[in-house]
């Protein structure tokens, strides 16, 4: 299926790595001009030079995307080279804290009380103020052709909640809420606001974190005991399966979706 992104420009935020990275890479392939944004520069020159490399058309577009005035001249610098902004991916993010063992298993002990007003910040600047200064930026640009897609890479701890990840969840919680505002008042602009919700993503940093190949193995197991369909597939979450679904609601076909969250995580979290 042609899902006729050819030649829009996308911009995916935290994507000099893994899971922006993989959505970007997919973008990419389907033949849009993708700009690559991330804190750091130099992630953000490989992976887009990685992607020109492999075909792809991309630049990159470092910026922090906690500042506003930082924001908006990397929009504009998008704009003034590729001519408009038609995709934000919202995918810049700290990740959520690593989930605890403990004597009481899964459920790990309390951890909010501990947790710093800095850090709180630091979520909520990243996670949510990210996404506004984004589409403060790139709205006027869609608004004006009449066209554009929006989309928060959030997580199942959006809707579930979840120990641990009370800061995490409210951030990323945050986020849905402001994608379903937007959705409904600029829809009339043909300008669509979607939410991804993602399950677990055990890349190598978080792995190594985990110990002996032993210790791995059990954490990693652990994990798959919450998803439905790890077993069948023995793994957790992909970049890809992240990427594929961007695509589709970064598309053109997708119009009739707005304001919507979706969840790409093997089954963990099937609210409506
Ligand atoms: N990894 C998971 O298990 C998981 C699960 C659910 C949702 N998510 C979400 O997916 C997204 C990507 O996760 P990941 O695991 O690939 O994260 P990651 O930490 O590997 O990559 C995030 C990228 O964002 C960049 N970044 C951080 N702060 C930034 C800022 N202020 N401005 C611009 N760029 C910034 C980082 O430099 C990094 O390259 C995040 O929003 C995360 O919350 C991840």
């Amino acid at each position: 299926m042609d899902l006729e992104i050819k030649g829009h420009i996308a911009i995916v935020t935290g994507a000099g790595r893994h899971i922006g990275l993989d959505i970007a890479r997919e973008l990419a392939r389907e033949g849009a001009r993708v700009a690559i944004n991330d804190l750091f520069a130099e992630r953000a020159e490989a992976a887009a030079a990685a992607i020109r490399r492999e075909g792809g058309q991309a630049m990159a577009a470092p910026a922090d995307v906690t500042d506003l005035a930082a924001v908006r001249a990397m929009v504009d610098k998008v704009v003034s080279a590729w001519g408009s902004v038609h995709i934000v991916v919202n995918n810049a993010g700290i990740p959520a804290p690593p989930a605890g063992g403990s004597e009481f298993g899964t459920r790990a002990e309390p951890v909010f009380l501990q947790s710093s007003p800095e850090e709180w910040r630091r979520y909520v600047d990243v996670n949510y103020y990210g996404m506004l200064h984004t589409s403060h930026a790139a709205l006027p640009h869609m608004q004006k052709q009449g066209y554009g897609r929006i989309l928060g890479i959030v997580s199942d701890a959006a809707r579930t909640g979840g120990p641990r990840l009370a800061v995490y969840a409210g951030a990323k919680a945050a986020m849905v809420g402001f994608a379903k505002s937007i959705a409904g008042e600029y829809a009339r602009f043909g300008i669509t606001a979607n939410c991804l919700s993602l399950g677990a993503f055990i890349h190598q940093d978080i792995d190594a974190t985990w110990g002996t190949p032993e210790e791995r193995e059990k954490r990693r197991q652990m994990f798959m005991g919450f998803y439905p369909l790890a077993k069948k597939h023995n793994r957790l979450t992909l970049g890809s399966d992240a990427a594929y679904a961007v695509a589709m609601l970064a598309s053109r076909r997708s119009e009739w979706i707005t304001g919507q969250i979706f969840s790409v995580s093997g089954g963990f979290c099937m609210a409506g």
